[in-house]
């Protein structure tokens, strides 16, 4: 048990090593571990460590500034910039041996520009918009823009790519996106330009459209343990990455009428026993009724509101301070996890997980 903090959570990379196993084992797909946005503010460093022990080939992140972190401690692995790479970013990049994707006629010139100027060699992996309306060249102009890039010189197209905008098995768009990217595929080929890396599923589609993982699968979400869908669980062998946890900083026994927290919207109908977890909305906690603890196997209901550093609960015992509390995790028979709070939110787990505060201490086991 840690207890040098109030509030910790706690990150289990044998857990993320494992999932990546196993996503490769399940897909039979080389793994492109997709830890943008701090590896979904798990840690980009410690989970990109992990993920390529379990056997990850490759590391997608969403900007330059990403890779650049994972270069600096030392992490040698394929990365793509799945993002926007500014000007001034560019030089850094070929000089870090990074993969840029490139997805415009700007993003051509800007590459090639720079890579002839440093007599080096560029790798990009082309984009192709099939359908999610944001970066890359429509499937129709593909073999064009492969033709453009090469005409220019100083890009080697080490791969080519497109994302998937709607993660429901029965959407349409799913199916046309995949033939758009198809056809993309094949008239790259028919030009002798199909390049090394084709990849097509994030981590619903890895799952669930076994034709869109062509020779790599982008995940994200199932590397940490993370559901695809909200109400379906993975298979048992795919563990729980994160869990949250914090000290019991007070137990009181409160009478009857007693006002619990802010704006005076709990009173206490009778003696209560109330606690005081050091997590409030300043840690990422969303103040929304139907938020639980966990303390000694019990959940427990946060009373009065949340606020930025605190919460209050009623608890069936007394407990001393110090007491583990779970917020995300398991203790005795209870559990509650990221889908369980991303559910009582109504968001994606990644917008919750994302949004826990950096004040948090990332205790990596
Ligand atoms: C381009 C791209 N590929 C793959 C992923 C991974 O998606 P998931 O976390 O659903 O596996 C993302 C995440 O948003 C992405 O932007």
């Amino acid at each position: 048990m840690i207890r040098t903090h109030p509030t910790w959570i706690e990150i289990n990379l044998s857990a993320v090593a494992s999932n990546c196993a196993n996503i490769i084992r399940d897909t039979d797909t080389p793994l492109m571990a997709i830890v943008k946005g701090d590896a979904y503010g798990h840690g980009a460093v410690e989970v990109s460590r992990a993920a390529m022990a379990g056997g990850a080939s490759w590391l997608g992140v969403a900007r330059f500034g990403e890779a650049r972190v994972l270069r600096q401690n030392g992490i040698d692995a394929p990365i793509l910039v799945l993002g926007m790479i500014t000007p001034n970013e560019v030089d850094e990049a070929i000089a870090s041996n990074v993969t840029l994707t490139l997805h415009s006629l700007e993003t051509l010139q800007l590459f090639s520009a720079r890579a002839r100027a440093a007599h080096q060699t560029v790798s990009a992996h082309l984009k192709v918009d099939t359908g999610m309306g944001r970066l890359g060249v429509f499937a129709e102009e593909i073999v064009s823009f492969a033709r453009q890039a090469q005409a220019a010189g100083g890009i080697y197209i080490d791969g080519m790519y497109s994302h998937l905008a709607a993660a429901e098995v029965t959407h349409p768009l799913n199916e046309m996106q995949y033939q758009r990217f198809d056809m993309a595929v094949r008239a790259m080929e028919e030009s002798s330009f199909r390049p090394r890396w084709v990849h097509l599923a994030n981590s619903f589609a890895a799952f669930y459209q076994p034709q869109c993982r062509y020779n790599m699968v982008r995940v994200g979400n199932v590397i940490l343990g993370l559901r695809i869908r909200i109400n379906q669980p993975l298979p048992e062998y795919y563990l729980p990455v994160l869990r949250w946890k914090a000290q019991l900083a007070s137990c009181r026994l409160l009478p009857a009428g007693w006002n619990v927290s802010y704006g005076a919207n709990y009173i206490t109908p009778h003696e209560e026993l109330i606690g005081v977890i050091p997590v409030g909305y300043g840690d990422g906690l969303r103040g929304l009724p139907g938020n639980q603890i966990i303390i000694d196997g019990i959940k427990s209901p946060v009373v009065g509101r949340v606020r930025l550093d605190q919460l209050m609960v009623r608890l069936p015992h007394p407990y001393p301070m110090g007491e583990e509390i779970v917020i995300i995790g398991q203790q005795g028979d209870s559990s509650i996890w990221v889908h369980d709070l991303a559910a009582l939110y109504q968001i994606s787990q990644v917008d919750f997980t994302t949004l826990i505060h950096r004040r948090v201490p990332r205790i990596y086991i």
